[in-house]
């Protein structure tokens, strides 16, 4: 903050000859690239918000008594909310939980196959929208994959009255809106942000994700319980529309698209990442040297094994909690949200923690992206393990899973920066890719858990499942910190008749100037 204001002063001395109707006399003191990176941080709140708010919203949607009884007539005599010795042993009773009946007799399958929906849109496009986004237009890819998303949930409420069909079919179009977000995201923060505040940049971006979470799922307990489940889609929807007409009128494609930027920042930017204008001639994608490259092999890995961790935790969290350290709904809604919030705090602050020790030539980009998910892999890992073994003691459970979610928080300045380090024109398409793989863990986490705890709502079939998560952790942290890399690579550096030698030569520079 302290350099920013330094920069605003800097402005007010004209750089050069200056038309007196333009800015360096009114300096423009909020940086571009910040409105933009806490903009894109909102969009991800309500991409991630509108994606989760279903998970606490299908609790107030379904009629668990009818639920119930169709189980036990199916001669389902373990009911999934019966009680079992180890549970016993807590001293709760379960059926004291006394969830309110929604309207839907969806069973378990059913609201597996509603919440699970979405990420069948999302795998389909990621590749595409990181590629249009690099060709056209990120902003608006961006904005138009977050519009369908607050669209189709304002329709859900109606969605739902007609058919869970129907709600599937609305959920896809969400999820293929919201599969474009994060490869079109990943090309601004390559146009937008300075090498040297790279992570900052990033985190501020991508910890919206997190704080979508954090706000969406006491907001929505509190709507359903204070209003009704249908006020969740409709309030939330409604307050997203604001923030679009922000985004259309405040970002842009680059710096050089800018209308108001202020001339110095713009200079500041196109500078650090050297010849990254709009002008410059598009690159092919040498998609042999991509496919034999190990640090996208270690992208791609980590990003892949990283994720069946963060959606165990935030899709299964609400339900560890509910079924085993016996939290009812309503402060079952607040207390999920602490673990996002600490993890959102540790995130920024480790992300301006590396940014300083990278801009004090103490550590190189490589180093900071491994020690990064380093952080972000092993002590979640064996938080989730511990967490089996503390029995009734709740408040330790919920210590160590606060404590797991929040290093995670270490991947925004991971293996999550890092596609524009090692290949910054190909950033979007690249993170469509890695991306890709990343969303299958979306797409099975739901049905292993579901398969394993299926009328087994126990210790040991959540132990089972976090020992398994703590190899596939352990998997990333030595795949990643053996192959990665925060260099760009050959494949990826402009060719020489491609472009001018002065743009050559700033790249080069910055090259240097990194490693
Ligand atoms: C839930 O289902 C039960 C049994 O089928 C029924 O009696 C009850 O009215 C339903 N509740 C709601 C809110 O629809």
């Amino acid at each position: 903050m302290e350099s920013e204001s330094k920069k605003c002063k800097e402005e007010s001395q004209p750089l050069k000859a200056v038309p007196d109707n333009q800015e360096p006399h009114k300096p423009d003191c909020v940086a571009s690239r910040w409105i933009f990176a806490v903009l894109g941080c909102v969009g991800f709140m309500i991409v991630y918000g509108l994606k989760v708010n279903l998970s606490v919203a299908i609790i107030a949607m379904v009629n668990h008594t009818a639920v119930l009884s169709a189980n036990e007539e199916s001669g389902d005599h373990h009911a999934v909310v019966a009680t079992n010795d180890s549970e016993n042993a807590c001293g709760v009773e379960e059926h004291e939980e006394n969830l309110d009946d929604g309207p839907f007799a969806w069973d378990e399958n059913v609201q597996g196959v509603v919440l699970a929906s979405y990420f069948y849109g999302y795998i389909l496009t990621q590749v595409g929208g990181g590629w249009v986004a690099e060709n056209m237009s990120a902003k608006h890819v961006f904005g138009g994959g977050a519009l369908l998303n607050i669209l189709g949930a304002l329709l859900t409420p109606v969605a739902a009255k007609g058919s869970y069909i129907v709600v599937i079919a609305l959920r896809i179009l969400m999820g293929i809106g919201g599969g474009v977000t994060l490869p079109a995201m990943h090309v601004l923060i390559a146009k937008w942000a300075p090498p040297s505040e790279r992570s900052k940049i990033a985190s501020t971006v991508y910890a919206g994700m997190t704080l979508g979470t954090l706000v969406t799922m006491p907001f929505s307990g509190l709507l359903a319980a204070t209003i009704n489940w249908e006020s969740i889609f409709y309030v939330q929807g409604a307050l997203s529309i604001l923030w679009y007409v922000l985004w259309l009128f405040f970002v842009y494609d680059s710096p050089s698209q800018h209308p108001r930027i202020s001339r110095s920042e713009r200079q500041m930017i196109e500078s650090s990442i050297g010849g990254g204008s709009p002008d410059a001639p598009k690159m092919k994608i040498p998609w042999k040297s991509v496919w034999t490259s190990m640090p996208v092999f270690a992208i791609i890995v980590a990003h892949t094994c990283s994720n069946w961790g963060w959606y165990m935790l935030l899709v299964k969290l609400p339900t560890y909690m509910r079924y085993i350290l016996k939290f009812d709904i309503k402060s079952n809604a607040g207390l999920s949200a602490v673990p996002f919030l600490c993890m959102w705090v540790f995130t920024m602050l480790f992300a301006s923690l590396l940014d300083f020790l990278l801009s004090k030539n103490i550590i190189t980009t490589t180093v900071a992206r491994k020690l990064a998910t380093s952080v972000a892999s092993v002590p979640p890992a064996i938080c989730l393990v511990l967490v089996t073994y503390v029995g009734c003691n709740t408040e330790l459970a919920v210590v160590l899973l606060t404590l797991g979610t929040m290093f995670i928080g270490g991947m925004y300045s991971g293996f999550l920066a890092n596609h524009i380090d090692i290949a910054p024109p190909f950033a979007g398409t690249l993170m469509g890719i890695s991306n890709t793989f990343a969303t299958l863990p979306g797409i099975a986490v739901p049905s292993i858990v579901g398969a394993i705890t299926h009328n087994n709502q126990t210790v040991e079939a959540w132990r089972l499942i976090f020992y398994i998560t703590l190899g596939i952790f352990l998997f990333e942290f030595i795949f990643y910190v053996i192959f990665a890399s925060g260099e760009l690579q050959e494949w990826a550096k402009p060719k020489s008749e491609e472009r001018n030698a002065g743009e050559h030569r700033l790249l080069e520079k910055n090259e240097s100037n990194k490693a």
